[in-house]
């Protein structure tokens, strides 16, 4: 028999792959009903207009290698936020974005910083490469700037990672907080934000890191099309990047990571601003309408302009997740996160979120 760990890197030996959970079919023979998934943060509305159609318009080109199609991607992209393709990377979701970039920067030895709690793929990535990871604790469930500034300067870090919105609260980062972080970032350090829920961000309170970026900062930023637009199980993503670092992450990355129905059916969903836009306002109302029937059963959601809620319910975090799972909802506890006591929810529909808080109430009560 071959002993693998003998070939594998020592780096990786202690490290386990994500285990996103039992699977479907299993907890729905368990709970012996159908299960709605309002535990992931996947996108609950109906697909984009055009989305499907775009994806079998595809079809009959998938023998070609998808140059062209990147170059679409690029170009639609930089339309859409303001800026020039060349500092656009596509990838097969934000998550590819993130090993390439710990590829990129970090060496066996270097010092990687992050939030607690937080994404948990930052930390594990960094290891992946020999990094040691250290983390800064949230305050007040936000991501602690200075913390996370003082922290990478004291151990001459070479990357902050860095979540905004961070899952699992929702914080989201004031101007002024991330203006003074940036400033007092030291030379030795780059940040990686990963916007994955930006887009639900209202208009008025976002950050426009791409900005920061075209002025030469040491940023990179992480968006998706695995969140508002709905196409998680194609896998699309893109950084935005200094054309000189995109340069860099298209050497790490393979060519081609992504394929031409996720581009087609990103180009499809990134095509009518207006649509967009209307999706971000479904999810805000939707999220409004849950958040004021959870305070309505007597349990505080903490703020959030993403498409979940963390909400403290002063109880057993796994039981609730539990009862909820037998009335046929999956929420996330807060337990693996350390938050012992809440349970994330994803923001879908509104009649779906009315049962969800109702669920919720009807089970504290008991
Ligand atoms: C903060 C954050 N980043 C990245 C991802 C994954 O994004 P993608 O589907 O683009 O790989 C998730 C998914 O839940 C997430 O919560």
């Amino acid at each position: 028999m071959t002993e693998w760990a003998r070939f594998v890197r020592a780096t990786m030996h202690d490290l386990q792959p994500y285990e996103p959970g039992p699977r479907m079919p299993e907890l729905e023979r368990r709970y012996g009903r159908a299960l709605v998934r309002l535990n992931r943060n996947e996108d609950l509305f109906p697909p984009f207009p055009g989305m499907r159609e775009a994806v079998e318009a595809e079809l009959p080109s998938v023998w070609m290698y998808p140059e062209e199609s990147y170059d679409e991607f690029r170009a639609a992209v930089a339309r859409r936020i303001g800026t020039t393709p060349d500092r656009i990377v596509p990838a097969h979701g934000s998550q590819a974005l993130i090993g390439t970039l710990a590829s990129l920067f970090l060496d066996p030895g270097d010092v990687a910083v992050t939030s607690r709690p937080t994404y948990g793929l930052y930390a594990k990535a960094s290891a992946a490469r020999g990094a040691t990871v250290e983390s800064v604790r949230l305050r007040n469930h936000r991501v602690d700037f200075e913390a996370l500034a003082t922290a990478a300067a004291a151990a001459r870090a070479k990357v902050v990672w860095i979540c905004d919105p961070n899952n699992p609260t929702g914080s989201l980062a004031h101007r002024d907080e991330w203006e003074t972080f940036l400033d007092a970032l030291p030379e030795t350090c780059v940040a990686i934000v990963d916007e994955a829920y930006a887009d639900y961000v209202d208009p008025e309170s976002r950050l426009q890191r791409e900005g920061d970026v075209e002025a030469g900062r040491p940023l990179v930023v992480l968006r998706t099309l695995s969140k508002l637009f709905g196409i998680a199980g194609l896998r699309l993503g893109y950084a935005i990047a200094d054309p000189q670092l995109a340069h860099y992450m298209d050497v790490v990355q393979e060519p081609f990571n992504v394929n031409r129905a996720a581009i087609a059916a990103g180009l499809a969903c990134l095509a009518d601003p207006e649509q967009i836009e209307k999706r971000r306002l479904a999810v805000a109302e939707a999220r409004d309408v849950l958040c004021e029937r959870l305070r309505a059963v007597g349990v505080e959601p903490l703020p959030s302009q993403t498409n979940f809620v963390l909400v403290d319910t002063g109880a057993d975090g796994a039981a609730l997740a539990a009862a909820l799972a037998e009335e046929g909802l999956l929420v996330r506890a807060g337990g693996e996160y350390g938050l012992h006591g809440f349970v994330r929810i994803t923001v879908g529909p509104v009649p779906l979120m009315v049962r969800v808080a109702d669920a919720l109430g009807r089970t504290l009560a008991r």
